[in-house]
């Protein structure tokens, strides 16, 4: 574990920030390394350019009649800021009762690696494994992988599997098996106002004007009502309701109200009237602002009417509704509600569809049974509210479902300071990628 350990940290000591054009050569050199890595165990890897950052693919020596299997995952990771925030510096990894804390431990270096060191771990005892793997990492993955679809519609005969294997989501407590078998969609806007052309003394012209962040405050007011409900027309038609077995399934999981006020920090847990807490996260739509500007930032008091403000929004989406309906509704219903006196331009960014397979599939099964023997408790069997919009793309492009096998904890702190994954949960990985790939080897 203690050699593990060390590759692990030194995977995650590259600030691999894939939004950010300041990292692009620690990104590449982070891909670099993973190269290495996997020329390392013996597979035949390569790493493949793209526009933006590159995509590390590796294989087994194909055998013929062997189901192949698919292993996805990402080394980009997140931004770190608030640096401040953080209890030891970002990239600089520790561990300290048990627990690795690193921008990227749990989202996703820590996950993708244990997958790594499972398979170099079949390779080192037997020199040969249950069934062909491939390897497809990539280094987009947080800014909406904007150029792996094209990857894997330019690669599919070569990337032709059977199924798809990801750890990029999380267990839902510790020591608890989990399957999840859906993943919600997601789209993306920026909303920009602009009233007057210049910032205006709110004193001698205010009463004449629109207020830009007025405006905008009274637009995003509009696509919720009073109840919390999304009230863009039409969004939320396509949703399928939830089965009566899911609902039963997550009412006793350990994640109730009380755990995630404690996770959340939040004084009270809100939402669409009707569905639960994770119900609503895991099988309802949402509409979030994720951020807001305009006018005066600074101390004391400015008195201008601001020239602009915009907002960011995301929404995720669950199955049967598609990406590129919901944002064409959303835009209409944005343009439609406009308050007079302001012009609204709204740019489009990435988007992803919802993803939801049967748990109870041949593979489904399969992997049930790795997870059982791994943690030696029932599997849990869940959806999830985040996002990985390559996973339909796995199914619309190579035809293959894709089994999702979270090891990362609900407090794992994804995407904010202090991310964490624990040893346990590392070293549990690396044995359920062995599990599951001789669970799938014996299926045929
Ligand atoms: N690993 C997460 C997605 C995730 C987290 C799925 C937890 C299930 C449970 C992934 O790296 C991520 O954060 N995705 C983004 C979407 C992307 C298009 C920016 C997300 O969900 O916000
Ligand atoms: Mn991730």
């Amino acid at each position: 574990m203690d050699a593990q350990l060390a590759q692990l940290f030194d995977f995650l000591r590259f600030p691999s920030i894939s939004t950010d054009p300041s990292c692009r050569d620690d990104v590449s050199a982070c891909g670099q390394w993973l190269y290495e890595k996997f020329l390392s165990i013996g597979l035949n890897a390569q790493v493949h350019g793209t526009p933006g950052h590159p995509v590390i693919f590796a294989r087994s020596r194909p055998v013929p009649n062997r189901a192949t299997v698919l292993i996805y995952g990402h080394y980009d990771v997140q931004p770190a800021d608030p640096l401040d925030l953080w209890t030891s510096p970002p990239f600089e990894p520790r561990l300290a009762d048990g627990i690795i804390t690193a921008r990227g431990a749990a989202d996703n270096k820590g996950q993708i690696m244990a997958h790594i060191l499972g398979v170099e771990a079949l390779l080192a005892a037997g020199g040969d494994l249950p069934v062909n793997v491939l390897f497809v990492v990539e280094g987009e993955e947080e800014i909406g992988s904007p150029n792996l679809a094209a990857f894997l519609t330019e690669h599919a005969a070569e990337l032709k599997c059977d199924v798809v294997i990801i750890s990029d989501s999380t267990m839902i407590g510790p020591g608890v098996p989990t399957l999840t078998y859906g993943l919600r969609g997601i789209g993306c806007i920026e909303v920009r106002v602009t009233g007057p052309a210049i910032d205006l003394h709110s004193g001698i012209y205010g009463g004449a004007v629109q207020n830009p962040i007025t405006a905008l405050a009274r637009l995003l007011s509009t696509l919720h009502d009073s109840a919390g409900r999304i009230a863009v027309p039409g969004f939320c038609d396509a949703v399928e309701p939830m089965l009566d077995w899911e609902r039963n399934a997550w009412a006793s999981l350990p994640l109730n109200e009380a755990r995630l006020l404690e996770i959340t920090g939040a004084p009270a847990l809100v939402g669409e009237p009707g569905y639960r807490p994770l119900e609503r996260m895991w099988a309802r739509p949402t509409m979030e602002i994720n951020g807001i500007g305009g006018g005066y930032q600074g101390e004391g008091t400015k008195t201008v009417i601001p020239h602009s403000a915009f907002a960011k929004l995301t929404f995720r989406l669950v199955p049967r509704q598609t990406a590129a309906e919901a944002i064409a509704q959303v835009v209409e219903h944005l343009r439609k509600n406009v308050p007079r006196g302001v012009q609204v331009e709204i740019i489009e960014g990435h988007r992803g569809d919802p993803y939801i397979t049967d748990p109870y599939s041949g593979f489904g099964k399969a992997a049930q049974r790795a997870l059982t023997g791994t943690f030696q408790r029932p599997v849990a069997m869940i959806r999830e509210g985040g996002s990985i919009p390559i996973v339909q793309s796995f199914k619309d492009i190579l035809g293959v479902d894709t089994l999702l096998l979270g090891l990362a904890l609900p407090d794992c702190r994804a995407h904010s300071p202090n991310e964490n994954f624990p040893v346990a949960n590392f070293e549990a990985g690396i044995h359920l990628n062995q599990a599951l790939l001789k669970e799938i080897g014996k299926m045929q």
